[in-house]
């Protein structure tokens, strides 16, 4: 019995190695440097022009990469379009209505393959790129991003379903939702910290709202009531911002969680246990929440990859290629 649980374990052992030869080739932040030089500078202009525009749209992009990577991988599988064949991750309960960005990612990608003379630079680049010049372009922190993603020629609306963490859950379901990407909690409080940016809609924190308030601020509960009508479909889609400064990557959500400001639920949870510490560290140490978050994000951005000769280089971000 016990040799062959060594053999078995020792099988294991050559399937994983293979399968990370396969589709493990290292990412590199170089990878576009000889067949495309023009291609960082290219997608970093298209996301200044629409931050630029509309500030919100740099929250919008990065929780794009996040919603693509938590499902099957960074594989810009949240690109792809349903189609009377074909569901995709669009129309999942946590993208519905909710996640966007789209038509700016399809504007990079124009700009991009008009750059490089050629479909060079894939779809979930794009995205991964386009998330830190978001970050940057808001007051957050640079780093390089690892480059040489492939796009998947699937999606998977269950998988949507499941694998992005609702802000319903409390911290255990968020801890072990974050490490079934293999992601730790310290990943989970910093990266959550991108909640720095951006708004969500009434839908997502109603119940706080009304039936929290024990852990809310009584003025920002009052405020955010004034917003938020009780009856569920009355005003789910208007929008609050998830810290006070929603256009600046700043240290605001953290002292908003310790000052019981935390919008959702799931923010809230970050102080309900063994993470408490972790917040209140990087409430006093933004230096540190900055450097810590630019490390996280590699570490996101570096989920599942296809590489090599896995999937394909996309031509159209929004449908597989014939
Ligand atoms: C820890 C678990 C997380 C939960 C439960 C969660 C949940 C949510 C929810 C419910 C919204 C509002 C969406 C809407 O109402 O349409 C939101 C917005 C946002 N999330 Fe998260 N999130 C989490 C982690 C993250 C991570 C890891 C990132 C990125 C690294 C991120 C980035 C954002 C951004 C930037 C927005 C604002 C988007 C916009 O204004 O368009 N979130 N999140
Ligand atoms: C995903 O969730 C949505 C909304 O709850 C539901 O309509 C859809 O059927 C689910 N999709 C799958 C494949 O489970
Ligand atoms: C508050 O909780 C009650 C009881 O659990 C529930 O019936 C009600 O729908 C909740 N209200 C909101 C606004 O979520």
């Amino acid at each position: 019995m016990a040799s062959h649980g060594c053999l078995f374990v020792a099988m294991i052992m050559v399937f994983a190695m293979l399968a990370t030869a396969s589709n493990g080739q290292l990412m590199d932040p170089h990878f576009y440097d000889k067949v495309c030089p023009p291609a960082l500078p290219a997608i970093r202009k298209v996301v200044e022009e629409a931050v630029a525009v509309e500030p919100r749209m740099g929250a919008s992009l990065l929780r794009l990469h996040f919603h693509d990577c938590f499902v099957n991988g960074c594989d810009g599988s949240i690109l792809l379009d349903d189609t009377p064949f074909f569901t995709g991750e669009k129309n999942a309960a946590p993208n519905a209505n909710s996640v966007r960005g789209f038509d700016v990612i399809d504007r990079i990608k124009d700009a991009v393959n008009a750059a490089c003379k050629g479909n060079v630079v894939s779809c979930a680049d794009v995205v991964a790129v386009a998330a830190r010049d978001s970050i940057v372009a808001l007051g957050g922190p640079s780093y390089d991003v690892q480059l040489g993603r492939r796009d998947a020629r699937a999606a998977s609306q269950a998988a949507a379903n499941n694998s992005i963490p609702a802000p319903t859950f409390d911290l255990d379901r968020l801890v072990s939702n974050f490490g079934s990407h293999g992601l730790t909690p310290q990943d989970l409080v910093v990266l959550s910290g991108a909640h720095t940016l951006g708004f969500s809609r009434c839908t997502n924190f109603r119940d706080r709202i009304y039936n929290e308030t024990a852990t809310l601020d009584a003025s920002l509960a009052a405020q955010l009531r004034g917003r938020c009508p009780r009856a569920d479909g009355d005003g789910d889609d208007n929008l609050a911002p998830l810290d006070p400064t929603p256009a600046r990557f700043d240290g605001g959500y953290y002292s908003s969680l310790l000052h019981s400001r935390g919008v959702l639920h799931s923010d809230h949870q970050l102080l309900a246990g063994s993470t408490d510490g972790l917040v209140r560290f990087y409430g006093a140490n933004n230096k540190a929440f900055r450097r810590d978050f630019a490390v996280a994000m590699v570490r996101m951005g570096s989920l599942s990859p296809l590489t090599g000769s896995s999937g394909e280089i996309r031509a159209n971000c929004r449908k597989v290629n014939y």
